[in-house]
C-alpha cells in the first residue's frame, strides 16, 4: 500500500545503529523521565558501568555528567596538552584543600575533572595496574575473592587494547612484556617512548643499583618494583578514556546528559522506607530543578570527592554533621566521607648538564594536527618511572612502625622524571617527583554548606602520620642515591630543591 515504508523503516534502524550513544545538552531534551539505570557522574567508573549495562539492549540507561563532552575540548584529545586542562581550566572543578597543618598551612590545589570521562579525560594517562598485593588486600578486606589479582587479571585483559605506536620513531621494542598484555579490549594502551639521554643513563644505572633500582621489564606484571618504561592510555596519538573507550561505543539505549548537576538523590517511596531511585537535577543554583526516576537502580559514580558529597546532601551520613547544616537525615551512617586518603608528592630538582626535554610546541602542534604523531602524541613526562620498595630495616620502620603497603610485591614510593628544563644559567634543571604510594594518614570529605553548588571541605590531612613523612624522606634519599650512582653523578651538578636552609646539608625539615 505504501511502497516506500519498508525502506524507511530499514533506514531508521540503520540510522539508530550508526548514531549509537545519544548525547543531550539540556534535561528538557530527554525523551523520557524514567530510565532503568541512572548513573550519576560520567567519569572513569560511570562511563564503564553505563556502557557495560548498555550491552543489555532492553535496558535504558542515563548518565548524568556535570561537565561538557570530552569531544568538544581539543586539549583533551592531545596527550601532551594535559597541563592545559588541569586545575584552573574550564573543565576542572578548581577545588582546594583547607590549610594543611603539617605542610606549613599550605592550601593545596586539588584537580578534579568536570568533563565526560572524568579524570581519565584530564590526567597524565599513566597506565598502572598496581601490585598484586593491592588486589589481594582488597579481596581479604572485603571478603570478596573476586577482587584478588588472579581473579581480576582476565578482566584487566578484557579492558586493554594494546596499541603499537603510529610513529616509527617511537619504538616500543623492549619496553614492555608482550605476554602480559592484550589487544582484545577497548581501552587503548601504549608504551610511549621518546629519545632523551636520561633514558639510557637510567637504564645503565639499573645495572649498577640492581638492589634498589633493578630494571623492571613491565610495571604491570603485578610486581612493580624497579625502574622501567611507563605505559599510557593513548592510542595512535590520541588520549583514550572511559568516554572514548566505553561511552562512545555504546548503543542508542545509553543516554548521556551533559552540563547537569545532580543535587540530591531521594526516595521514591512516600511512606518512609528508603528507596533512593529518584534524582534531582539542576544546571545552575538559580535555575529550575527536575526529577528523574530509575526503575531499577541509581548508581553513584561521581568520584571520591563528589560521591560522598552527594550522599551527604541526600541525608545519608553522620547524623550530627547533617543536622548541624539543617539537612534532613534519612540514613545515619558515620562512615560517609571518612577515612579519605590520598597520595602526597614532593617535587625535587637537580641542576644538570643534560639537554632539556622541551620542544618547539608550535611545530609539534602542527605535526599532531597533520598526522597525530610527534612530541604531543605522548605523555608530557620523560618516559621512565621508578618504583622503590624499602627494606624492612630502613629508617621509616626503625621505630617499629608497621609497613603500610599491602605486601612484599608493593613499592613504597614512585619516582618519576617530570622533565629537564632550562635552568637559571648555563645548566639545566632535572625535575623529579617522589610519591608516597600508601599514605597512612586519613582525612575526610565534609559539607561546607547545604548547597550542592559549594565545594565540600576536602581535607586529606596530609602527613598526619609521622610514617608518611618518614617514607617521603626515605624516597628523597633514595632518589639521591640513584643520582649519586657512577652513571648519573657525572651529569648531576647539585641539588636545587629542596634548598638547604642551613649551611650546606639538607635536613629532614628542608625536604618537608
Ligand atoms: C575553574 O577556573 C577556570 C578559570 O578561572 C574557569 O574557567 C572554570 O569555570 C572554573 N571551574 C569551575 C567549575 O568553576
Ligand atoms: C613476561 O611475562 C611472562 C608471564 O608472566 C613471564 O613468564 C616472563 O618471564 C616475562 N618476561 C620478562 C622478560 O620479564
Ligand atoms: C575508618 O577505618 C578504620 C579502619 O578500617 C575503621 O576501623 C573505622 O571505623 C573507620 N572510621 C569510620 C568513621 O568509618
Ligand atoms: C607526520 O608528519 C610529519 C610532518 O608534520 C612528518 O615529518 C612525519 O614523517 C609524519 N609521520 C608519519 C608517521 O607519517
Ligand atoms: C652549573 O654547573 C657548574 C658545574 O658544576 C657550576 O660550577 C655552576 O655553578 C652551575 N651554575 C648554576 C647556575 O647552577
Amino acid at each position: 500500500m505504501i511502497p516506500g515504508l519498508p525502506t524507511v523503516l530499514t533506514l531508521f534502524s540503520f540510522v539508530a545503529f550508526v548514531f549509537g550513544v545519544q548525547y543531550f545538552h539540556h534535561p528538557a531534551g530527554l525523551p523520557t523521565l524514567e530510565f532503568d539505570f541512572i548513573v550519576v557522574g560520567g567519569g572513569n567508573a560511570g562511563g564503564v558501568v553505563a556502557s557495560r549495562l548498555g550491552e543489555v539492549e532492553d535496558y535504558k540507561i542515563l548518565v548524568i555528567e556535570a561537565g561538557p563532552s570530552d569531544q568538544d575540548v581539543f586539549s583533551v584529545q592531545v596527550p601532551a596538552l594535559a597541563a592545559d586542562i588541569w586545575f584552573g581550566s574550564s573543565v576542572d572543578w578548581n577545588f582546594t584543600t583547607p590549610p594543611q597543618t603539617n605542610t606549613n598551612d599550605r592550601v593545596l590545589e586539588y584537580p578534579r575533572a568536570k568533563i565526560l570521562g572524568g579524570c581519565s579525560s584530564h590526567n597524565d594517562m599513566i597506565y598502572n595496574r598496581g601490585s598484586r598485593d593491592d588486589y589481594n588486600r582488597w579481596a581479604s578486606t572485603t571478603g570478596d575473592d573476586n577482587l584478588a589479582w588472579d581473579q581480576i587479571r582476565p578482566f584487566i585483559l578484557k579492558t586493554e587494547k594494546w596499541s603499537s605506536p603510529n610513529d616509527p620513531s617511537f619504538s616500543e621494542q623492549g619496553h614492555f612484556n608482550t605476554s602480559i598484555h592484550s589487544s582484545a579490549g577497548v581501552l587503548g594502551v601504549t608504551a610511549p617512548y621518546y629519545n632523551h639521554p636520561l633514558n639510557d643513563l637510567l637504564l645503565k644505572a639499573t645495572a649498577e643499583l640492581s638492589d634498589e633500582y633493578p630494571f623492571l621489564q613491565d610495571l604491570n606484571d603485578g610486581r612493580p618494583i624497579g625502574l622501567g618504561w611507563g605505559q599510557a592510555t593513548i592510542t595512535h596519538g590520541f588520549r583514550t578514556s572511559s568516554s572514548t573507550a566505553y561511552l562512545a561505543n555504546s548503543g542508542d539505549n545509553v543516554h548521556v546528559l551533559l552540563n547537569t548537576l545532580v543535587t540530591r538523590v531521594t526516595s521514591i517511596d512516600e511512606t518512609g522506607s528508603n528507596d533512593f531511585r529518584e534524582v534531582i537535577l539542576a544546571s545552575t543554583p538559580e535555575g529550575s530543578t527536575m526529577k528523574l526516576i530509575a526503575k531499577k537502580e541509581v548508581i553513584l559514580s561521581a568520584g571520591v570527592i563528589q560521591t560522598p558529597q552527594l550522599l551527604l546532601l541526600s541525608g545519608i551520613g553522620p547524623v550530627d554533621e547533617l543536622k548541624a547544616l539543617g539537612i534532613e537525615v534519612f540514613v545515619d551512617n558515620p562512615s560517609v566521607g571518612k577515612n579519605f586518603s590520598d597520595h602526597i608528592t614532593i617535587p625535587i630538582k637537580f641542576s644538570t648538564d643534560l639537554p632539556t626535554s622541551s620542544f618547539d610546541e608550535t611545530a609539534a602542534l602542527a605535526q599532531w594536527k597533520s598526522n597525530h604523531t610527534g612530541r604531543l602524541a605522548l605523555s608530557q613526562h620523560l618516559p621512565q618511572i621508578g618504583w622503590v620498595r624499602f627494606p624492612q630495616d630502613s629508617p621509616p620502620f626503625k621505630n617499629g612502625a608497621v609497613d603500610p603497603t599491602a605486601g612484599p610485591d608493593s613499592p613504597h614510593v614512585e619516582v618519576f622524571f617530570v622533565g629537564v628544563s632550562e635552568g637559571s644559567e648555563e645548566n639545566s634543571t632535572l625535575s623529579m617527583n617522589i610519591v608516597n604510594l600508601t599514605p597512612a594518614c586519613r582525612g575526610s570529605i565534609t559539607l561546607a554548606t547545604s548547597s550542592p553548588f559549594n565545594q565540600p571541605i576536602i581535607d586529606p590531612a596530609l602527613l598526619d602520620s609521622p610514617l608518611d613523612t618518614a617514607i617521603l624522606l626515605e624516597g628523597f634519599r633514595s632518589a639521591q642515591r640513584l643520582l649519586a650512582s657512577n652513571t648519573l653523578s657525572e651529569h648531576i651538578l647539585g641539588l636545587d630543591t629542596p634548598a638547604s636552609s642551613s649551611s650546606g646539608t639538607i635536613t629532614d625539615d628542608d625536604v618537608i
